[in-house]
């Protein structure tokens, strides 16, 4: 894999992916699409500012040898279940839509620990339906990476997430591996690992294995 596409770099998990990737000098260009600047520069780095509404269907950039995807929301910050699907089901299949006409096989998810289109909790129906709709664009290789709650220092900490991570980290000891805090560096490890083997077919990296 030479050039990746990334969507969620301004996020914990995406940063961390950048970080990686650029330093792996097999990967000769990491283009990241963004709403909003990265402060990151980087000789291999190519910054595509978009409006991810209104995303361009003939860049010349979605031309890439694989896509991960770190994009995400959350309720509180979407504010209705419908913002929350845009983001979190509607921009990844437009992403993912764009990149496989331009001829990409190979796309990683981040998705979550329960994802299910059966599911009860919106959250996890939602992304379950992410999962099953990227599975029909026909991508050679398609990794979900499924994490529990992720770890690590964010800039504007959530304090339910702060919470739940110092609740997570007292109680880990007694927490089967799939439960306990997934690190942002490891996710984006599975993340990056994934589309450098991209083995045929769909995989899921349950949290327990990142
Ligand atoms: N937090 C957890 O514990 C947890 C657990 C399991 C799974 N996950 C999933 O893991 C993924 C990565 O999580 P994370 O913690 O790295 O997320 P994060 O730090 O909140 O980053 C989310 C990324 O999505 C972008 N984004 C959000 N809303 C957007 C919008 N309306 N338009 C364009 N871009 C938008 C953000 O851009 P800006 O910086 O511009 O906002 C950012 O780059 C998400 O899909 C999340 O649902 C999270």
């Amino acid at each position: 894999m030479k050039t990746l596409l990334l969507v969620g770099a301004t996020g914990l998990v995406g940063l961390e992916v950048v970080r990686q990737a650029l330093a792996d000098r097999t990967i000769e260009r990491v283009v990241a699409l963004t709403r909003r600047p990265l402060e990151l520069r980087h000789l291999r780095l190519e910054n595509q500012v978009v409006d991810f509404d209104a995303l361009p269907t003939d860049a010349p950039w979605w031309n890439v040898d694989a896509v991960i995807c770190t994009l995400g929301t959350t309720m509180r910050q979407a504010g209705s279940r419908a913002a929350f699907g845009k983001v979190d089901h509607d921009y990844v299949l437009a992403v993912a839509r764009r990149a496989r006409a331009h001829g990409t096989e190979v796309f990683a998810l981040t998705s979550s620990l329960g994802a299910k289109v059966s599911s009860g909790n919106f959250y996890l129906r939602t992304k379950g339906e992410t999962e099953r709709d990227l599975a029909a664009e026909g991508f050679a290789s398609l990794t979900f990476v499924r994490p529990s709650l992720i770890g690590g220092k964010r800039e504007n900490q959530r304090w339910v997430e702060a919470l739940g991570l110092k609740v997570f980290a007292l109680f880990a000891p007694a927490l089967p591996r799939r439960y306990r805090i997934a690190p942002a560096e490891r996710i984006a490890a599975s993340l990056l690992a994934a589309v450098r083997t991209a083995q045929s077919g769909v995989r899921v990296v349950e949290s327990e294995a990142i």
